[in-house]
């Protein structure tokens, strides 16, 4: 097998965001664009001797990157490299992989909800050895030896191993290709309570939208076969490399394939849906959507229902995040951290086991059986708590509410800005805010604006400017940031929470909705009307 150095001009862009590198699938197939990130990746993790995990959520590209990361790595002479079978895997079952098999990292190819194929996105992650994403020292690390790559090594072959089960030797590397499924599902199997779980949902079904991406074969696998529910039930569970045209996103925009599921069987109690890479969900009753926030919320309130979450003491939220899982943790004694938007921040928190639940708005959530949130793990959790308490999530919610008060929440999106632009703009309207402390607004009082800044607690590491936020006390919140995760022009994220406290009265909340009039205190004070000639949001989750 002939190996060769190919030499490069070093791209300069190739900086991860808040999750992986992620760009239009063209930007990827550049000439030695794709090879010179993992390039980038084994000079900062290694290689010779290494074993590494690979699979990724089947989009248009996914193929043609694995192959390229097996010929990287028997040229540069990995250890053993843990493929999933037809290279589709999950994030959270990548994580799992990682861990199960004590591998040095894992390189998982998604660009998660983004939508896939020619015209689509494609991105790339890399998760350490215990299966979580790579933390911002590692990825800087990564993008600094990208703008400093000369060349990459790859071994020049027609005849790879086929991605089917099976042990495989190319030249030194030892090539295991493993059941995609098998031994998450097995992991699934041992932290909730099947049996109990089966019985359930022979009477009261579950609609699971798997959107033609990853989790397709694991709803199969897990509901189907395991729980035995009717494969009727799972719909879209084909992966597909664009998401048949669609948007494997789950959020309230992108539900009507659920939606219309859930109308056709009325006999089921609870729908959910995952994203591209599976590590999200959404799940909502009968006509019936369950915020995010309120989810997590829900589940620590009800952690006791959950077999692995017996042991809860600590859990964590984004910041964005609604501060509706704080009272659950102020009322039951639970230590409660607050981190940066993005899942790597959990990563320390769960390894030194000071958290055991966490999650974030943009619907993902999990435990610490993995370092990734969950989809089908989150899911799993809900169908718990349902067989529990034999009420509908709609009544799950209604008696969450009556005891912890409700926190509305929202987010907006203003998609497309220029970057610059943007970021200037909170800047400035955290500076004003900042001089207006003890103002009032709406009946609110403006209580403190300012970056948020993270120390991580295990090891001292600051993570500076982490978005802008606004409080009023403990009954309302605006946050701003930009994403993290865009290809195509910036997007600015407004968050709002209202806590909507016991006992109070409908007149005390603003006439319109109470997300939205806080939206609009932040849309005028930045004056967005103006500036970028938008009078609303594009997209309000
Ligand atoms: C978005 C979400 C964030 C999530 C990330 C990856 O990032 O907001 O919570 O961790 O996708 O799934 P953003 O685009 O806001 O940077
Ligand atoms: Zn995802």
């Amino acid at each position: 097998m002939q190996i060769i150095t190919q030499k490069i001009t070093p791209f300069l862009d190739q900086k991860p965001g808040t999750s992986g590198l992620r760009k239009p699938t063209f930007h990827w197939q550049q000439e030695h664009y794709t090879e010179s990130f993992i390039q980038a990746i084994f000079n900062v993790l290694g290689v010779r001797g290494k074993t590494i995990v690979i699979g990724g959520d089947g989009r248009y590209h996914n193929d043609k990157a694995i192959e390229i990361i097996i010929k990287m790595a028997v040229a540069q002479k990995a250890a053993k490299l843990i493929v999933a079978e037809g290279g589709l895997l999950t994030t959270p079952a990548a994580s799992h992989l990682i861990r199960f098999n004590k591998a040095d990292f894992g390189i998982i190819l998604s660009a998660s909800h983004n939508p896939g194929g020619k015209n689509g996105d494609f991105g790339i992650k890399f998760n350490l050895n215990a299966g979580q994403p790579a933390p911002e020292s590692v990825t800087e690390a990564v993008f600094a030896a990208s703008k400093e790559l000369e060349s990459y090594t790859i071994c020049e072959t027609e005849h790879l191993p086929p991605l089917r089960a099976g042990f495989y030797d190319i030249e030194d590397t030892k090539m295991e290709v493993v059941s995609s499924t098998a031994d998450y599902a097995d992991l699934m199997e041992e932290l909730f309570d099947f049996d109990k779980l089966r019985e359930f949902l022979k009477t009261r079904p579950l609609v699971f939208d798997a959107m033609h991406a990853a989790t397709g074969p694991y709803a199969l696998e897990i509901f189907g076969k395991r729980l035995g529910l009717d494969e009727k039930y799972l719909i879209n569970t084909i992966p597909l490399p664009d998401f048949g045209a669609g948007h494997p996103d789950p959020q309230p925009s992108y539900a009507q394939d659920l939606n219309a599921a859930l109308e056709q069987y009325p006999e089921a109690v609870l729908g959910a849906a995952s994203d591209g890479d599976g590590d999200r969900n959404m799940v909502t009753g009968q006509k019936f959507f369950i915020n995010p926030c309120d989810s997590l919320a829900v589940i620590a309130a009800n952690s006791a229902h959950i077999p692995c979450l017996r042991g809860l003491k600590g859990i964590g939220r984004t910041m964005p995040t609604s501060r509706a899982i704080d009272v659950v943790a102020k009322q039951k004694g639970f230590n409660c951290y607050q981190t940066p938007t993005g899942w790597k921040f959990f990563g320390n928190l769960l390894n030194a086991d000071k958290i055991q639940l966490c999650g974030e708005e943009s619907f993902g959530t999990s435990g610490n059986h993995i370092r990734e949130k969950d989809g089908i793990w989150a899911v799993l959790c809900w169908l718990s708590i349902l067989a529990a308490e034999n009420k509908t999530p709609a009544e799950i919610m209604q008696a969450h509410w009556q005891t912890y008060g409700r926190h509305h929440f929202n987010r907006f999106d203003y998609e497309g800005l220029d970057k610059e632009a943007a970021s200037k703009m909170i800047t400035a309207f955290g500076e004003d805010m900042a001089h207006r402390i003890g103002s009032r607004f709406d009946n609110l009082t403006l209580t403190h604006a300012a970056q948020f800044d993270y120390t991580d607690p295990t090891n001292g590491e600051t993570s500076r400017n982490q978005g802008l936020e606004i409080q009023f006390g403990e009954q309302a919140r605006i946050i701003c940031r930009l994403s993290g995760t865009d290809t195509r022009g910036a997007t600015l994220r407004i968050y709002c929470e209202y806590w909507q406290q016991i006992g109070e009265h409908e007149p005390h909340l603003p006439s319109t909705s109470p997300t939205q009039a806080l939206a609009t205190i932040a849309h005028n004070a930045m004056n967005i009307s103006e500036r970028f000639d938008m009078h609303q949001p594009t997209n309000i989750v």
